[in-house]
């Protein structure tokens, strides 16, 4: 039964999800507006987005276009959303080349890191009200192998990023880690997983209050990643200055 009280429950949410036209994007935002949330579809592409409920009916979502690099400009938007999902992603396989490493790093790590900063900077402001959530899509490959070091070395990073800042922006945000394994979509198509059924496992999820979302068929996975976070945070804990 999900917890009544859950904040992920909450029905009138505003919930903006990046990476919207991917396969994953879509289907936490058709999750979302099951539960009757306020959507917006953030794209960095131009085509529009065609979502449709299980019986076919149209999804109203709000499509905002945002760039990697110009995450600033999402300031005004992100101070009327409650849960912010950041969801977007690349995978370079085995380029390795400077091009595939500064996109790689922007893309799957450095804008994230922006918009939770600046989402945190907005949440902070804001007066009353639900507490702000951001979900961070960080991947299994955080603590894994996933055949494509620059995917690896992006999400890493990423990980570590929400582990070194999670003290502070925990005082303005919620924090939610979605670790998840190979799900079928256009950046991993032999993907074991259903991205319908992860989205609906990690909403589970987050309605039993788990900060630490681990979607896998991978045990170890369930093993290692509370380990390496709990290792980062006692580390960083002790380095930390006042
Ligand atoms: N598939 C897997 O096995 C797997 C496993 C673990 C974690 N993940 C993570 O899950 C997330 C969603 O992935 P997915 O599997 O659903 O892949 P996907 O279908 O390829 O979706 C990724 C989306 O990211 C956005 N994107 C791509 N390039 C971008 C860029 N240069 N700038 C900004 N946004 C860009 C695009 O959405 P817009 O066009 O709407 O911007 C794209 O559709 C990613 O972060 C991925 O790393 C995937």
């Amino acid at each position: 039964m999900p917890d009544p009280s859950s904040e992920a429950a909450t029905e009138t949410a505003t919930v903006a999800v990046t990476g919207a036209g991917g396969s994953l994007g879509q289907a936490l935002l058709r999750r979302w507006h099951g539960r009757g949330a306020r959507l917006i579809a953030l794209s960095h592409g131009s085509a529009p987005l065609d979502l449709q409920d299980r019986q076919g009916r149209p999804i109203p979502v709000e499509q905002v276009r945002w760039q990697v690099g110009e995450e600033a400009a999402l300031e005004s938007l992100l101070a009327r959303v409650d849960v912010l999902v950041l969801n977007h992603g690349i995978n370079v396989h085995g380029d390795c080349g400077a091009d595939a490493t500064a996109c790689s790093l922007e893309v799957n790590a450095l804008s994230s890191w922006r918009l939770l900063e600046l989402f945190a900077a907005v949440a902070e402001r804001r007066r009353g009200g639900r507490r702000a959530e951001v979900w961070v899509n960080t991947s299994e490959a955080e603590i894994q192998p996933a055949l494509s070091p620059l995917y690896e070395i992006s999400k890493r990073l990423l990980g570590q990023l929400l582990s070194l800042r999670a003290p502070e922006l925990s005082r303005s945000l919620r924090l939610r880690r979605l670790v998840l394994g190979p799900f079928r979509s256009a950046l991993n198509p032999i993907g074991v997983m259903d991205a319908d059924w992860v989205a609906g496992q990690i909403l589970r999820q987050a309605d039993w209050n788990c900060s630490l979302i681990i979607v896998t068929p991978n045990p170890l996975t369930y093993l290692l990643m509370p380990l390496a976070t709990l290792g980062r945070w006692a580390y960083t804990g002790l380095l930390r200055r006042p």
